[in-house]
């Protein structure tokens, strides 16, 4: 009893017992669509050759789901925003659909986001927020709630297959180098960053769970543990909390940062929103 403990307080390391590898052969492929689940890692991912998207290291059958939009669940809130899309809302009378005609033509918003715009970084939630806000006079939705996560799936999904082609330098380069921070950051009672798990160990065994790299590109993501579409700030969160460290607020300026961090380090993978995860 003793010794384990000592062991876990001494060293997290010793939580990655077992070395498993990612089955190298399995493919993605979506309505006749090969999706890219790896990549050449970018010269600004110093430390990894490659770049592999989550559904790598999830099981057959978590896998399986995401290979047909009848399978996957997250299409059930996909259609909510279809039905939200037309909907009358707020003091102006509107709809997103009275301004915007089809919303396929967001095809290929998702891979560039985060952006800056006038100093700001966005996220697609502040995008969606803006027009609810400014443009149809009705309440913002909240980051990580079921309308909100609806309607970014459904708007992520139009640019699925697209590669992840967010901008770093210029005016986005001080929130990337915040992000690149945070992400190496050691914080809470375990003392871990984001790298000590999802760059240092991924492909191997955490307790049950067989980490990834943590790429973003299949946000929102339906998870089976809570039955619903996550955000990657609620992901955030939740690793945050697993290493017992106080989390950063959803939609606030670290997340936000990392956000953009993450999104840089899996440029080139597919766009797979919405996928679905453990
Ligand atoms: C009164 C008109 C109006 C309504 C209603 C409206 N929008 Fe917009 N929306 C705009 C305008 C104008 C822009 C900015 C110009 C642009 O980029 O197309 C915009 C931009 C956006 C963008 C960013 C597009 C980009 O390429 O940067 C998203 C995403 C978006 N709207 C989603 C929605 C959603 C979802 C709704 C409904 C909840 C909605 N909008 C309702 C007018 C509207
Ligand atoms: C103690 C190890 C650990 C740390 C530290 C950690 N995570 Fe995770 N994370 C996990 C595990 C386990 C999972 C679930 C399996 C997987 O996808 O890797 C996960 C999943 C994720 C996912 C979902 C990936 C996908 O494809 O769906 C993201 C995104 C993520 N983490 C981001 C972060 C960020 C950002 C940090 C730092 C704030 C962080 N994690 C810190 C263990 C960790």
């Amino acid at each position: 009893m003793m010794m384990t403990k000592t062991l876990l307080g001494a060293a997290c390391l010793s939580v990655f017992a077992l070395t498993v590898h990612a089955e190298e052969g399995a493919k993605l492929i979506i309505d006749g669509e090969e999706l890219t689940i790896r990549a050449n890692a970018p010269a600004h991912a110093e430390n990894i050759d490659e770049v592999s998207s989550g559904w790598i290291y999830r099981s057959k059958e978590t896998q399986a789901l995401q290979l047909d939009d009848f399978d996957n669940p997250a299409f059930v809130f996909v259609d909510q925003a279809i039905d939200e899309w037309d909907k009358v809302d707020g003091s102006e009378g509107k709809a997103c659909s009275s301004c915007h005609e089809n919303v396929e033509d967001f095809a290929g918003l998702r891979p560039t986001l985060p952006r800056v715009d006038d100093g700001k970084l966005v996220s697609m939630e502040n995008l969606v927020n803006e027009c609810r806000t400014e443009r149809m006079g009705a309440e913002p939705w909240k980051w990580s709630k079921g309308k909100m996560t609806s309607m970014t799936a459904l708007i992520g999904v139009q640019s699925r297959g697209m590669p992840v082609n967010v901008a770093i330098d210029g005016d986005a380069a001080p929130f990337w180098d915040k992000g690149k921070e945070l992400y190496y950051t050691r914080v809470g009672q375990l003392d871990m960053a984001c790298s000590n798990c999802h760059e240092d160990n991924y492909d191997t065994m955490i307790r049950a769970d067989h980490l990834s790299q943590g790429q973003i590109n299949g946000f929102p993501t339906y998870r089976l543990k809570n039955a619903k579409l996550n955000s990657s700030h609620a992901r955030f969160k939740g690793c945050m909390s697993n290493i017992r460290a106080e989390p950063y607020k959803e939609g606030g300026p670290e997340f936000q940062a990392l956000e953009l961090y993450l999104a840089s380090r899996g440029q080139g993978l597919s766009v797979e929103t919405p996928s679905v995860r453990n």
